[in-house]
């Protein structure tokens, strides 16, 4: 794996998305100020754990998806995360030996644990770039290194478009992603949805998103129609954008979590 722009300038003291993330799925890359925020989203919804496992979960199912049905070998995955117990190149190699995966992430503390943790690899780089920039991560020499966008390539988003808010223009964004992409190419989203009376009768989404007011990124959650606006261009696979627990569960492996959490789904360009 290479590596490139050694990032600095790490603030321990406030709590950040990756790290607070990173705890609630049983990591050690975390600080006193990200536990103490992911300790206040679990009083705020006890539940919060079995969500984030049911989201990497979903992003199992996605990807076995992908690399089987879908045929996809090179995987962009954008916000991917601190490394954990299975990341995505594993989930796709465990199918297709050959499948290449770049991740993307604009935090430091990602970027160095993952040069770590996922070197000795030819199949997957880490890059410190920012998603809201495509025309630097599409032409970053690590992802064009791994990634021929002349081919179909699958993008992953999982619990990440949350963290852009609207005034950043996050459909633009994908938007540049999708024409950059070739005919047979996927994206993959999972995203925090705004709560209604129904589905959220104790106003969980309310208290979590002001939970991350203190945090380095702020939640913007998005109605379910707003979610579906991110696939325009793409035609969606069955069963459309649904709670991620409900997209092609696999028999034998129950939630973590509770049946209405994250909103998922992938779309494929045509
Ligand atoms: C909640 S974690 C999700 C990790 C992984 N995708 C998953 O679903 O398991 C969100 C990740 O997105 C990253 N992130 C947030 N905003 C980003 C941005 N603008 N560009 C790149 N990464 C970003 C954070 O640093 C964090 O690692």
């Amino acid at each position: 794996m290479t590596t490139r722009n050694p990032p600095n300038g790490i603030d321990s003291s406030r709590p950040n998305v990756a790290r607070i993330y990173d705890y609630l799925l049983g990591g050690k890359d975390n600080f006193a100020a990200d536990r103490e925020a992911a300790r206040q989203l679990l009083a705020a919804s006890p539940d919060m754990a079995g969500i984030v496992r049911d989201n990497r979960s979903f992003i199992g199912r996605v990807v076995r998806y992908l690399a089987t049905e879908g045929g996809i070998r090179q995987f962009l995955d954008l916000g991917g995360g601190l490394p954990t117990q299975t990341n995505v190149h594993q989930m796709a190699q465990q199918v297709a030996p050959d499948a290449r995966v770049a991740y993307v992430d604009n935090d430091p503390v990602v970027w160095s644990h993952g040069q770590a943790l996922l070197a000795h690899s030819g199949q997957v780089a880490m890059v410190h770039a920012d998603l809201r920039e495509p025309a630097v991560v599409l032409r970053h020499p690590d992802v064009l290194g791994l990634i021929d966008f002349a081919r179909p390539v699958a993008v992953v988003c999982a619990s990440v478009l949350h963290w852009i808010a609207d005034e950043e223009d996050p459909y633009r964004i994908i938007a540049e992603y999708r024409d950059h992409l070739a005919p047979g190419s996927y994206l993959a989203i999972s995203h925090g949805p705004t709560g209604t009376a129904e589905d959220d009768p104790g106003n969980v989404v309310g208290s979590v998103t002001t939970v991350f007011r203190q945090a380095s990124t702020q939640l913007h959650v998005r109605s379910l129609e707003d979610i579906r606006r991110f696939f325009d261009g793409f035609d969606l696979i069955e069963p459309g954008v649904v709670w991620i627990n409900e997209w092609r569960p696999e028999p034998g492996i129950p939630p973590a979590g509770q049946p209405r959490s994250l909103r998922g789904g992938v779309g494929r360009k045509p």
